[in-house]
């Protein structure tokens, strides 16, 4: 297992092709789509479709999206991580938890980690990070951790919040 690092309550690791039920079981739930561009996964080919083109590409420089799982139980509770936009020239900060996890912290603990990796260890001198502006919780999220908000903007047809923290 490719451990990136831990938290208090938290590890965080790597996506492998193995991890296609996880990914499916995350992205096929419509309260954790809501606010989110994207479509509900259908099946475990669908999944492991997107781990191989989509999630394990990005672990390029040490960045990408990881799995989190809770220390102890080792229950999986959803990803966290960074992403080179290069479209943007951006790292960009993201989470997605199964409601079962959420409203325990779990994100914040597992975003701000985040953040110092990408400043810390990945030396990276600006993250980014949107939520949809409906999207309380994520925006909370983002604000909890220290992150600016910079302004409104609207990607893939959605009104989006903008946040940015620099070293
Ligand atoms: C965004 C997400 C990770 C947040 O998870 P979470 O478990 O609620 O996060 P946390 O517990 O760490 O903190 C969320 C904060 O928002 C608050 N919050 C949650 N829902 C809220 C709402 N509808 N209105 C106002 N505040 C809300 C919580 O009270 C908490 O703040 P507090 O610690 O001051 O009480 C989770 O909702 C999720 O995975 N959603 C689906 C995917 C997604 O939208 N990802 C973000 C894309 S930008």
């Amino acid at each position: 297992m490719h451990i990136i690092f831990e938290t208090p309550r938290l590890i965080l690791r790597r996506f492998t092709e193995a991890d296609a039920s996880l990914v499916l079981f995350l992205n096929s739930q419509h309260e954790v789509l809501k606010y989110l561009h994207e479509r509900p996964l259908i099946n475990e080919a669908d999944a492991a479709t997107i781990i191989r083109t989509v999630i394990l590409p990005q672990y390029q420089n040490n960045l990408g999206r990881w799995a989190i799982h809770v220390k102890g139980t080792n229950e999986f509770i959803g990803w966290c991580g960074l992403k080179y936009r290069p479209e943007i020239d951006e790292n960009d900060l993201g989470y997605r938890l199964l409601p079962s996890a959420w409203g325990k912290g779990y994100a914040t603990e597992a975003a701000k980690h985040t953040l110092e990796y990408g400043f810390n260890e990945l030396q990276l001198a600006v993250i980014t990070g949107r939520a949809h502006i409906e999207n309380i919780a994520s925006q909370k999220v983002l604000e909890k951790i220290g992150m600016q908000f910079i302004k409104e903007e609207v990607v893939d047809d959605g009104p989006v919040k903008m946040y940015i923290a620099v070293s």
